[in-house]
């Protein structure tokens, strides 16, 4: 049985999809054993709690800089046996070093299909960039802001009417069902890494 940890700072549907994937049996052969916050209030610790899932805060102001922040969330990582890790509205930047303790154990999801539109406002950027096609991109995570080798995208059409939010909403629709599809991706050793490409096996 493989250990997800999930890292949010917000509401946590993301997480909240990852649990019910797992619950429903769509994700085998792991559970999600840890969600970890940088936020107190991240509804995303209680959504956890509600499952019975242990839950740690860590606040950035105990510590000195990033690299202790993280220093201390990897030895929570590590001493829980983690095989993954999951971002899931995690709103800060990991470091080197956390990136390396966890070599292509660590996914991310982002609103945008990037290379577009990376950073904490992929949704507003791309609203108002005029695009006429956005979506979603779950990724891994290497040393950038957003910049790992994708797994998986989808696109939708922005409408005229859109706001940051209705779009928003469509987009995690996506998410939701991307997220999962891609961690069963990776549980059942079916991405490989290509220089920057991640290639799906199709066994
Ligand atoms: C998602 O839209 C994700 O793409 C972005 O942050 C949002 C998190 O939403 N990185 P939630 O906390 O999972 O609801």
């Amino acid at each position: 049985m493989k250990r997800i940890a999930v890292l949010a700072s917000g509401s946590g549907t993301n997480l909240q999809a990852i649990i019910d994937a797992v619950d429903d049996g769509t994700i085998t052969g792991a559970q999600v054993t840890l969600v970890i916050s940088d936020r107190e209030d991240a509804f995303a610790l209680e959504r956890a709690r509600n499952h019975n899932i242990p839950t740690m805060f860590f606040n950035r102001k105990n510590y000195a800089g990033r690299e202790e922040f993280d220093g201390a969330i990897i030895a929570a990582l590590q001493a829980q046996q983690i095989d993954l890790v999951i971002l899931a509205g995690y709103m800060r930047l990991i470091t080197p070093d956390f990136v390396a303790a966890f070599p292509q154990r660590i996914l991310n999801i982002h609103p945008s299909l990037l290379p577009a539109f990376p950073g904490t406002q992929g949704v507003a950027d791309a609203l108002a960039y005029g695009v006429k096609v956005t979506g979603c991109t779950v990724h891994f995570v290497d040393e950038g802001m957003d910049t790992g080798p994708i797994i998986l995208q989808e696109a939708i059409p922005v409408n005229d009417h859109d706001t940051r939010e209705t779009l928003h909403q469509r987009i995690q629709v996506l998410e939701h069902k991307l997220y999962p599809q891609a961690i069963k991706l990776w549980l059942e050793g079916r991405l490989k890494i290509e220089g920057r490409r991640c290639l799906i096996d199709d066994n």
